[in-house]
């Protein structure tokens, strides 16, 4: 039988949604409205494998300074500045202005050279659509744009990829409808209303080579970082 080899996200509640962790080198898409915690996860994501497994994270923002993520992650007890003082972290903000033709490479290389195990793409959707193959917008180099990205990273052997797609409701899981398909996994979180108040919920929507859990659990953002809710 063939073993898949996997990470654990670190974060609380979540990786028994996915038979103990995600599967090594694999493409993660989490998808979701605003605010309903995207990079909230991905910093614990990076922050937790630094932490706990001393795995060397990079957290690349086109859409908010390193300072902002960081204050925000610290505020929820993420000890982020230790671990991008020791070196095992890094944050790299690329205002979305400043994409150009040499973005991925430069990505895609810097992943390669310091031999990064978790990188978080904040967001995917951001990327594609101030890329400068895709400015004239046409749908197919849109399309193109995220096949050759998504393929890039799955090809750079031992990263675990996860890309932040933005939604513009609850239905769909990103705005261009083809990263969805081409990304080994999706974790899409909710914000709804429930009775009259908003709350988060978080669900396994796909995971190649795991019997994921698929029910909806409620997610919190706590003083002590995410907790992913048993409904059991
Ligand atoms: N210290 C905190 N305690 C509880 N909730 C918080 C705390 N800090 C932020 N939040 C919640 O998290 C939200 C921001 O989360 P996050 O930045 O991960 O959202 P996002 O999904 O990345 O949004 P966007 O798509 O706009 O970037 C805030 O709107 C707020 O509701
Ligand atoms: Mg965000």
């Amino acid at each position: 039988m063939v073993v898949i080899e996997r990470i654990k996200t670190g974060i609380r509640g979540f990786d028994n949604l996915v038979e103990g962790g995600l599967p090594k080198g694999s493409c993660i898409l989490m998808s979701g409205t605003p605010g309903t915690g995207k990079t909230i996860f991905g910093v614990e994501f990076i922050s937790r494998g630094a932490e706990k497994f001393g795995e060397k994270g990079l957290y690349i923002s086109f859409e908010e300074s390193s300072e902002s993520i960081t204050e925000q992650a610290e505020q929820l007890n993420l000890d982020v500045k230790k671990h991008v003082s020791k070196g095992i972290v890094k944050f790299l903000c690329i205002p979305a202005e400043e994409i150009s033709n040499n973005t991925v490479n430069d990505i895609i290389k810097m992943i390669k050279d310091e031999r990064i195990n978790r990188v978080v793409i904040d967001s995917l959707s951001t990327l594609a659509i101030n890329s400068p193959y895709t400015v004239q917008n046409p749908q197919t180099a849109m399309n193109r744009f995220i096949y050759s990205f998504v393929n890039s990273i799955k090809r750079s052997s031992n990263v675990t990829s996860m890309l932040i797609s933005h939604t513009a409701d609850d239905k769909s899981l990103s705005k261009d409808s083809i990263s969805e398909f081409i990304c080994d996994g999706i974790i899409h979180v909710i914000y709804e209303s429930m009775g009259g108040d908003l709350s988060r919920s978080l669900l396994v929507r796909k995971m190649r080579k795991t019997k994921n859990d698929e029910d909806i659990h409620p997610l919190e953002i706590t003083s002590k970082g995410l907790v992913v809710h048993s409904i059991k």
